[in-house]
């Protein structure tokens, strides 16, 4: 049996009527119907981590044992269970998806001078900037050793797709730094780097589990687009919360991008309804350390309704997602898809 045959929890319960409606018990639900495979995925991403050399185990253990949502391998297994069943390759694509996940965090938390990440300090806190990268580096490599594993055609494609997808990450997060010295950002950049450095691996995650599945090439592309598409909803959602969300629950620190001088959609938003001039004046003197205008300027871009304007966003871009599930034959694993993309539009971590 399938697991899309068997995970019947889901079709009884009636579809929420709007996109970002989705209460907590049934994201649980979602998880809790792909929890053994979830967990399988776990011990081969501990695995990996454990077989490294010190101090790049710690680092790397630091990060992943402070939890995560895992919302990269969990799209995954769901969008191979729409087609076939859940195999040894579909999870180590999935803990492939998670360890790049991870790698391009400790990456990141390097570049963006991060300082809490899932509810911790971050490793390069800990163990510094050098270990960090090369933790980084190793999580990388295993990812590549575990998703160059298989010899079939189609293991084929997924490995040069990942590879694609590497790329097309570090543009984005490189087009990304760019904008850290701009004095304002077009939000057709904004996208662009959004797409780059998130949703890549989300349209990667999705289209790997699809042809693991056994899907055709047409379900792929439409399953790559709703990962494409969440992926953006997510960091659309990532990017208010760093101005409208509780550190306690995101585990991050709030006004972060802001801090680094980042300018992300709230801020955009916010500056052109007041119609610029004095915000960027303000981002000059945030980027100059000064704390009293990072602070102002967080609170105005909070007050300025830009947030809430940007959570619809991401319901828009979780419509399109949805739209794309039509292809998908309709079954409790393609319902948990849904809920999953309709949860990720409302979260508040
Ligand atoms: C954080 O990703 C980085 C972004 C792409 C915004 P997650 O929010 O998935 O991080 P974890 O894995 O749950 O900590
Ligand atoms: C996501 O962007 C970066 C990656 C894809 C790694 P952010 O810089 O917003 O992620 P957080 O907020 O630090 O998790
Ligand atoms: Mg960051
Ligand atoms: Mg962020």
């Amino acid at each position: 049996m399938t697991l899309a045959t068997a995970l019947p929890v889901l079709q009884e319960t009636a579809a929420p009527e709007r996109v970002g409606e989705l209460p907590a018990a049934r994201v649980a639900d979602v998880r809790a119907l792909v929890a053994r495979e979830m967990g399988e995925i776990e011990d081969l991403v501990c695995a990996r981590i454990a077989g490294g050399v010190s101090p790049g185990v710690e680092s790397a253990a630091h990060l992943f044992d402070a939890g995560g949502k895992r919302v990269r391998p969990l799209g995954l297994l769901l969008a191979t269970a729409c087609f076939g069943t859940i195999d040894a390759r579909a999870r180590d694509l999935g803990a492939a998806a998670e360890l790049v996940h991870m790698a391009t965090l400790l990456h990141d938390d390097v570049i963006d001078d991060g300082d809490q990440r899932r509810g911790r300090p971050t490793s390069r806190r800990v163990w510094g900037n050098a270990v960090s990268v090369l933790a980084g580096d190793m999580l990388l490599v295993e990812a590549l050793r575990l998703a160059s594993a298989g010899a079939g055609a189609d293991d084929k494609v997924t490995w040069t797709e990942l590879v694609a997808t590497l790329g097309r990450l570090v543009d984005g997060e490189i087009i990304q730094l760019r904008g850290r010295v701009a004095v304002s950002l077009d939000e057709a950049t904004y996208f662009e780097i959004v797409r780059g450095k998130t949703a890549s691996l989300f349209e990667w995650a999705l289209r790997a589990g699809a042809r693991t599945g056994g899907a055709g090439e047409a379900a792929i592309d439409a399953l790559g687009r709703f990962g494409s598409s969440i992926g953006v909803a997510f960091q659309l959602v990532d990017d208010l919360l760093d101005y409208d969300g509780d550190a306690a629950r995101t585990g991050k620190t709030l006004f972060a991008d802001l801090a680094e001088g980042k300018l992300t959609l709230p801020l955009i938003r916010a500056a052109a309804g007041a119609g610029g001039a004095s915000v960027s004046g303000l981002v000059a003197r945030v980027r100059e350390g000064d704390e009293a205008a990072a602070r102002e300027l967080g609170l105005f871009v909070r007050e300025s309704g830009a947030c809430e304007r940007v959570r619809e966003l991401a319901r828009g871009e979780t419509t399109r997602a949805l739209a794309e599930l039509a292809i998908v034959p309709r079954c409790s694993a393609s319902e948990a898809l849904a809920d999953v993309a309709r949860g990720l539009a409302a979260r508040v971590s």
